[in-house]
Parts: C-alpha cells; sequence; structure tokens
C-alpha cells in the first residue's frame, strides 16, 4: 500500500462487538413501522379538520369528509409501505385523489375501496400493498359523511429485521452530498427487501390489482425495486448486493434471490434473466449479462457471508464452462484487439458496425474496466471519455439504453473512475448525478434512487410506455454506496469474510472520510484525513 504523503492514515480491524450504530442521524429508515404522514398536501371538496391525522397533530375529532372529497397526504422525503385506504403515488408527478401511478403498463392503478358501513378498522389486504409510494390520498366517494381518526401505513419492507435503523455499517466525510447518498442508497436496499410471498403477479389488471406471486423462500428477498417490478433481477443484485453488506449487512434476501435464481437454471446450464414468476421452464428469456450476473451474485454472497458450504451446494451448477480461465485470457485479448476504438478511446459494443456513430456503451467500457480486461493506460482513457459524455446536470448517460440515463450503469461507471485512479471524477459524478439531482431534484424523493431517466432530466425511461411506471426505489442504483466504501475509504475484502483485505484509499476531491462495516470476523474500519 502506497499512500500519498499529504495522508495521514488511522487503519483499525477490531475483533469485538459492536457499539451503537454510528452517524444513525442519516439513516433514513423509520424508527417504528407503523408510519404516520408528516404532511398534508391537498384538500378537495367539503374537509373538515383536513389535518388531523398528522403526525405532530393527531386532532381525536378525525377528518370529516363530506360528499366527493379527498385529502392527499404526503409522507415526507420517505418511501413508506402500506396498510389501508386507497390512492398512491410515488411521485409528485401527477398527483390526483382518484388513482395510483400505475405499477403495470398501464397509467393509472385503481384506488383501493373500502366500503365504511360501520364504526371500526379497515386494513388493506396484504397483497394490496403498494411496495414504495411517498403519496397517499383518500376520497370519500359517496354522500353523507365519514369520519376517519386514525391513519397508520405499516412498513413491511425488510421484514427480517427488527430494528430497521441498526446498520453495522457506516461512513462520514466532509462532503454532506456524499454521505446523503451513501444512507439514501442503505435505504433504497432496504426497501427492495420484501416478504418473499407478496412479489409481482404479472399481468395484473390496473383495476383491482394485487401482488401475491411468490417469488423466493424464508422471510425476505431481494428484489429490483420496491412499488415494481417485486422480482429478483440477477444484475440488480450485482449492484444492490456489495451496497447493502457495507450498510445493513442483512444478506438473507441476497441468498434466497440466488436460491430463486438457481432453482430455475435450464438443464443446458443457462440461468434465468429474472426470477419467477417471470421465467418458468416454460418460458425461458435468457441474457448473457444477467446469467453471468448471477454468477457474480453467488460469488458476493460468499465473500460478504463466509458460507462455503452453500457456494459448494451450487458449485456443480456453478462450474459451467471448462477451461474458463483460457477463455476468460482469449476473449480479453480479442477485445482489445477487435473492439477498441482509438479515435474515441472506448470499446465498440461489437466487431462489425464500427463506424463513427456506432454505439460505445457505458456498462461494457465500465465493465472493461471492472473486470481487469484493459491495461492502466486504457483504464484512464476510458474514464476520461465516459467523462467527456457526461449530460450536465443530470449524469452520466448509457446510449445502449437510448437517450438515457441508467444509475445501474452509471454506478459501473462510478467503479471504473475509482478504480482507473480517478477517485475525484467518481465523486463529482455522485454528487451531481446522485446528490444534486437524485436526491434534491423536487420531482423525485430525496430519500431512494429513481431506475432511470431522460438525458434532457425528463423522468421519461425509454423502456417504458408511460412515466408513471418507473421506479423511484430501485435498488440497482444504489451503486456509490458500495463504492465509496470500497474505493474512497478503500476498505476492501480479499478473501471470504475478510480474512484478507485491503486498504486502498482514494480521497479524490475529499479532506477526511471515516467508514466500517462488519462480518462474522469483526468490525473493518477505517479513517482517513488530509492536510
Ligand atoms: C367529485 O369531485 C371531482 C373533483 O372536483 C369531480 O371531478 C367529480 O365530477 C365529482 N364527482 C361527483 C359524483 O360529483
Ligand atoms: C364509489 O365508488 C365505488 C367503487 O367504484 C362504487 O361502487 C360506488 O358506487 C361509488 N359511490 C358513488 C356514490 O358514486
Ligand atoms: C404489519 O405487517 C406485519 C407483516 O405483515 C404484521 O406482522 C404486523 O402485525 C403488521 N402490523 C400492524 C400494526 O398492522
Ligand atoms: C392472488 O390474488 C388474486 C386476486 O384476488 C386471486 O385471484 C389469486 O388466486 C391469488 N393468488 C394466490 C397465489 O394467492
Ligand atoms: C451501426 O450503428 C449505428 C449507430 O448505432 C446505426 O445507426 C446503424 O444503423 C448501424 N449499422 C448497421 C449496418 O447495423
Ligand atoms: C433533502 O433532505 C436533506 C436532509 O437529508 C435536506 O437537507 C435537503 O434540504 C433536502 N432537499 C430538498 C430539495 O428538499
Amino acid at each position: 500500500m502506497k499512500l500519498p504523503s499529504s495522508i495521514f492514515c488511522g487503519v483499525a480491524i477490531f475483533v469485538y462487538p459492536i457499539a451503537a450504530t454510528k452517524y444513525n442521524e442519516y439513516i433514513l429508515a423509520p424508527t417504528h413501522r407503523a408510519v404516520t404522514p408528516p404532511i398534508l398536501n391537498a384538500v378537495y371538496g367539503p374537509v373538515e379538520n383536513p389535518d388531523a391525522l398528522l403526525t405532530d397533530v393527531h386532532n381525536s375529532n378525525g377528518v370529516v369528509f363530506g360528499p366527493n372529497s379527498s385529502i392527499t397526504l404526503n409522507f415526507g422525503s420517505r418511501f413508506r409501505h402500506q396498510h389501508r385506504w386507497y390512492s398512491r403515488l410515488q411521485s409528485q408527478w401527477g398527483i390526483c385523489p382518484y388513482q395510483c401511478d400505475s405499477a403495470s403498463s398501464a397509467l393509472y392503478d385503481s384506488p383501493l375501496w373500502f366500503k365504511v358501513p360501520t364504526k371500526g378498522q379497515y386494513t388493506a389486504e396484504k397483497k394490496r400493498q403498494r411496495g414504495g409510494f411517498r403519496y397517499m390520498s383518500i376520497w370519500h366517494n359517496g354522500t353523507g359523511s365519514v369520519t376517519v381518526r386514525d391513519l397508520h401505513v405499516n412498513f413491511t419492507a425488510s421484514p427480517e429485521v427488527e430494528d430497521l435503523r441498526d446498520y453495522p455499517g457506516y461512513i462520514n466525510s466532509d462532503s454532506e452530498k456524499l454521505n446523503r447518498v451513501w444512507y439514501a442508497g442503505a435505504y433504497t436496499n432496504q426497501l427492495c427487501s420484501m416478504d418473499p410471498a407478496y412479489g409481482n403477479a404479472l399481468g395484473i389488471p390496473s383495476t383491482d390489482w394485487y401482488y401475491n406471486a411468490t417469488v423466493g423462500h424464508g422471510t425476505s428477498v431481494l428484489i429490483d425495486g420496491a412499488k415494481r417490478d417485486r422480482l429478483v433481477w440477477p444484475g440488480d443484485i450485482a449492484i444492490s448486493g456489495p451496497s447493502i453488506f457495507v450498510s445493513t449487512n442483512s444478506l438473507d434476501g441476497i441468498r434466497n434471490g440466488i436460491d430463486s435464481l438457481f432453482a430455475l437454471q435450464a438443464p443446458d446450464g443457462r440461468l434465468p434473466w429474472a426470477g419467477t414468476p417471470f421465467t418458468s421452464q416454460d418460458n425461458f428469456p435468457f441474457s448473457f449479462t444477467y446469467h453471468l450476473y448471477t454468477l457474480l451474485d453467488l460469488y458476493y454472497y460468499h465473500l460478504y457471508s463466509g458460507d462455503l458450504a452453500y457456494l459448494q451446494s451450487y458449485w456443480s451448477q456453478y462450474n459451467v464452462v471448462e477451461m474458463w480461465t483460457i477463455a476468460m485470457d482469449g476473449i480479453k485479448n480479442a477485445i482489445n484487439e477487435h473492439l477498441w476504438d482509438s479515435t474515441q478511446n472506448l470499446f465498440f459494443d461489437n466487431d462489425i458496425n464500427k463506424t463513427k456513430s456506432s454505439l460505445r456503451p457505458q456498462d461494457g467500457n465500465s465493465w472493461a474496466v471492472i473486470a481487469g480486461v484493459v491495461d492502466r493506460e486504457r483504464a484512464k482513457y476510458i474514464s476520461t471519455s465516459l467523462a467527456g459524455r457526461w449530460v450536465r446536470p443530470y449524469g452520466a448517460p448509457a446510449p445502449e439504453a437510448g437517450a438515457t440515463i441508467s444509475p445501474f450503469a452509471s454506478g459501473f461507471e462510478v467503479q471504473a473512475h475509482f478504480l482507473s485512479g480517478n477517485p475525484e471524477r467518481a465523486m463529482e459524478l455522485i454528487e451531481f448525478m446522485w446528490a444534486d439531482f437524485m436526491l434534491d431534484d423536487p420531482r423525485l424523493t430525496n430519500s431512494s434512487f429513481i431506475e432511470g431517466y431522460s438525458t434532457n432530466g425528463d423522468l421519461h425511461y425509454a423502456p417504458y410506455d408511460n412515466d408513471a411506471r418507473v421506479s423511484h426505489a430501485h435498488g440497482w442504483a444504489t451503486g456509490p454506496t458500495s463504492a465509496l466504501t470500497f474505493f474512497a475509504a478503500g476498505l476492501q475484502l480479499t478473501s471470504a469474510v475478510g480474512k484478507t483485505w485491503l486498504v486502498q484509499p482514494g480521497l479524490g476531491s475529499l479532506r477526511r472520510v471515516t467508514a466500517g462495516f462488519e462480518t462474522s470476523m469483526g468490525e473493518f474500519s477505517a479513517s482517513w484525513s488530509k492536510d
């Protein structure tokens, strides 16, 4: 380990129990699962005491709804899980008291209707849980009046943990933006961990919608997005898994997700693009990259958990290619020889169409650095070229997905900047894309990260036919969380549970950073400051 002379280091590897959660003022998860709304957003029609249900008000007279009236409640900059009442929206976009933003290809989903014949407590069925939302409208569509005296939402995410704010991992630096991004990433992944019996049933109607497909086993499974898809996607876990490890270290959902993918493996070895019910024996859409991501997910799970017996249980299904090290060398040479574009210092995505306007993908170029396909010189060129394509103030583009900013592919780009020796570039991207835009843009949640958007800043994600469908809490957008711990604080495991480790900071523009995480070996932490 070679340190620049202006850095003082303090590295400690402890093997004793963890003290109380550090820096818990940044944690966005609620203290209790019964969550009440702090803010009233809108009132329509004849309503008395419209603020009676708010956290700090709790007026026991309740909200009195007259004929055809409604209120819209705002749960603040936090996504909540559900139980009770009507329509829900993730984003301020198109707030309306009468509909929910869609979780499918429809524009809107219907409200949940409760007949209220008598006084009592009314609770939505668990399969009607919305997964992620910020705004909730209550609409009384009848004549006469109805009084609502109490309302709360049951935060059902991360069912495997008792205390949602118990994070063994932490980070703190002199950049408030980076601190906030790290914790919002951790919280986003908490929202994307759910009871496996309440996944996406697919083809659900926009009227009478429900989520009751079993997508895995166990207490909790790591899915792609809180509202949608509520399915296991292996590519997403390659980002969310490491970010969970450095923060909550709640690994069960990763393991249950991996199980659900291997259970679907085809007889010829192919692994599914996504888990059940998206994939079944009769319907097996395939993606080469997502096949490989499942292998990577299992590698990460073993690295963080040290569970060798678990890895062994899949080894015969894992080792798919004979002579893979030789194949790897061949691929590396071929990529460098046939795909490099020396005019733009990026790789093409194929060796047939190599024209001026051809595609030089963000994901593939970032992966060329992460996977060690390139030498140091090419890694630096790639980092410079990717940064040269940034679209301020929105983010790093993914031309492979149209005029799109992909927080998923950009998570890999962040790693590529760190790994090519450009930590200041990685941090600049995290600050303007994840903090200034993805947290602070008023259309976004300021607490969880969106799935994708346009290079012009529209909250339109090219693969979807309607904008309401976009997930505003997507684990694949949490790449900075692990990257800041691994590469800025520089704390990395080089073998399972950290029996061997590497400490190699990349402070970039930071003056100080401290970070830590936990494995079954104990606590790992590093603190750095720069004069
Ligand atoms: C209820 O109020 C909404 C909004 O003011 C209005 O569009 C709708 O027509 C009303 N419905 C009835 C049945 O009055
Ligand atoms: C309120 O909506 C429900 C569900 O669509 C419907 O059955 C009922 O007739 C409506 N009530 C009025 C007064 O329109
Ligand atoms: C919240 O949901 C969990 C899991 O479904 C359930 O065990 C718990 O009783 C619910 N709590 C409340 C207050 O409804
Ligand atoms: C899911 O809910 C739908 C709608 O209520 C119901 O028809 C279906 O049988 C349920 N499926 C399971 C697996 O519970
Ligand atoms: C080559 O790639 C460019 C840019 O993606 C595209 O416009 C063009 O149609 C492609 N040409 C062929 C022959 O595929
Ligand atoms: C977002 O939340 C942070 C606290 O985490 C707050 O300081 C900031 O002002 C909020 N930004 C917006 C745009 O509301």
